[in-house]
């Protein structure tokens, strides 16, 4: 595989037919996939007021913005981010290697097209998502939802990313369709012992930057009961919301395929799955405002 992508990544340049001569005018001939790209999170990725309060607070602490930016680029993934990544350096921190003067790479070759196009089969991996969907080394900004993916049961189903995420190429999430993925992603069941939540996900449930996020499951009732599955940031053995000064990110939620069971104290009316975009202890420390809760999936007792 490495051998192909070496060979593929040493094409000769291609001058008119190259990627670098369509670049920007992609969404002349491709509305559709223009479209659906710019109503995803990976249009703005470094403008959300989340991101930019957090990018510069980790810049007052010395964590150069360029860190951040590797993945959150300011001017937004364009076409070329995916289709003219021929591998990586390494399968983490946003290593993609492009190249530019090479063909259009997409699943399949068309000789339809203006451009040369290969079919390329680091781009229909899920090695080139995980490569900026896997962070390591940066203290509490921690997220390893491909590394937990090679180890899913849909990972060995050959289940990829694309296949969950790029429904007719959208890509949705809690930023640009909170509800939407959520709900795919698990059930909730009656048992014997009080409630079971199975994680449909093809990583932990919930991944990503999860601990800037909340879901966790509520039993209403004659007394309120929580269970957080966000993962908790710790500094020193102690919580901390502050992904900068954290040497230790505890994951609290389900692992693929897994099922958790709760017991419900007694008086229990109602269960619920419930999420918030944007963690409550993280919004007061960079003063935004808080972000509403919503209920994923429940149950009535
Ligand atoms: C985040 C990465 C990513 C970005 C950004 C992206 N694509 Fe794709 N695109 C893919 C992947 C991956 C596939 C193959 C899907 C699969 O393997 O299931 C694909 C498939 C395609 C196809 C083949 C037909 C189809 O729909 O499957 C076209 C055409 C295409 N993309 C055009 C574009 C254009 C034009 C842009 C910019 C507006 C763009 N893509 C942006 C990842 C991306
Ligand atoms: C290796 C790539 C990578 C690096 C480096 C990285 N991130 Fe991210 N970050 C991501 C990905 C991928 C997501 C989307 C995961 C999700 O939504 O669950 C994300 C999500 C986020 C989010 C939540 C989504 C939003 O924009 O509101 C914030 C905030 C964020 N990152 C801040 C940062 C900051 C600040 C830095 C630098 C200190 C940083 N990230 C470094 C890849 C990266
Ligand atoms: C002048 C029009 C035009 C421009 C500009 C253009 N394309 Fe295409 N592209 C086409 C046509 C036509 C096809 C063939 C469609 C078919 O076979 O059904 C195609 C096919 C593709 C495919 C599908 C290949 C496959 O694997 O099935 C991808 C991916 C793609 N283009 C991406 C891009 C990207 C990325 C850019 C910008 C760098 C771009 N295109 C710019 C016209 C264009
Ligand atoms: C079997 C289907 C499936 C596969 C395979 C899968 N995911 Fe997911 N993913 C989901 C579902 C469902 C959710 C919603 C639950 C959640 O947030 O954890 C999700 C959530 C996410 C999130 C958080 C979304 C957000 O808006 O913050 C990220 C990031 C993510 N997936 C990345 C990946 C990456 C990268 C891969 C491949 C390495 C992958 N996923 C493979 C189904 C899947
Ligand atoms: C160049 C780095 C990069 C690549 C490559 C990449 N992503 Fe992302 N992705 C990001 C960043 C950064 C975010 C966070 C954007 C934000 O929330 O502002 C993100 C967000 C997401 C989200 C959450 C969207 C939302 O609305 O919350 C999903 C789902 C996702 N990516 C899936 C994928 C899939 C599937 C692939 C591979 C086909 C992929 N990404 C490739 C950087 C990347």
């Amino acid at each position: 595989m490495t051998a192909l992508w070496l060979l593929a990544a040493c094409l000769p340049d291609l001058g008119p037919r190259s990627v670098a001569a369509h670049a920007g005018r992609c969404g002349d001939c491709h509305p559709a996939h223009a479209q659906q790209l710019a109503a995803s999170a990976h249009r703005e990725p470094a403008s959300s007021e989340l991101f930019v309060a957090l990018r510069d607070h980790a810049a007052a602490s010395g964590l150069a913005p360029a860190l951040c930016e590797r993945c959150h680029l300011p001017e937004g993934l364009t076409c070329g981010t995916c289709h003219a990544a021929a591998t990586h350096h390494r399968p983490f921190n946003g290593e993609l290697v492009h190249d530019w003067t090479g063909p259009v790479r997409g699943p399949s070759s068309t000789s339809r097209a203006p451009h040369a196009s290969v079919a390329d089969p680091f781009v229909t991996s899920s090695a080139l998502c995980g490569t900026c969907h896997d962070v390591t080394g940066l203290a509490g900004f921690e997220e390893r939802p491909y590394e937990h993916w090679l180890r899913s049961p849909a990972a060995a189903d050959g289940v990829r990313c694309q296949d969950c995420h790029m429904p007719d190429h959208q890509m949705p999430g809690w930023r640009a369709d909170p509800q939407a993925l959520l709900r795919t992603a698990l059930t909730l069941q009656r048992v014997p012992e009080g409630v079971a939540l199975t994680n449909h996900a093809g990583h932990h449930l919930p991944d990503g930057a999860s601990s800037l996020r909340e879901l966790w499951v509520e039993a209403r009732g004659a007394q309120l009961q929580r269970w957080e599955l966000h993962a908790e940031l710790r500094t020193g053995g102690q919580p901390t919301w502050d992904p900068v000064q954290a040497d230790e990110v505890v994951l609290r939620g389900i692992e693929a395929g897994a099922t958790r069971t709760f017991a419900l104290p007694v008086g229990t009316t109602e269960v619920c799955v419930c999420a918030r975009e944007v963690n409550l202890d993280v919004s007061a420390a960079l003063g935004l405002p808080q972000a509403e809760a919503w209920d994923v999936a429940c149950l009535l007792w």
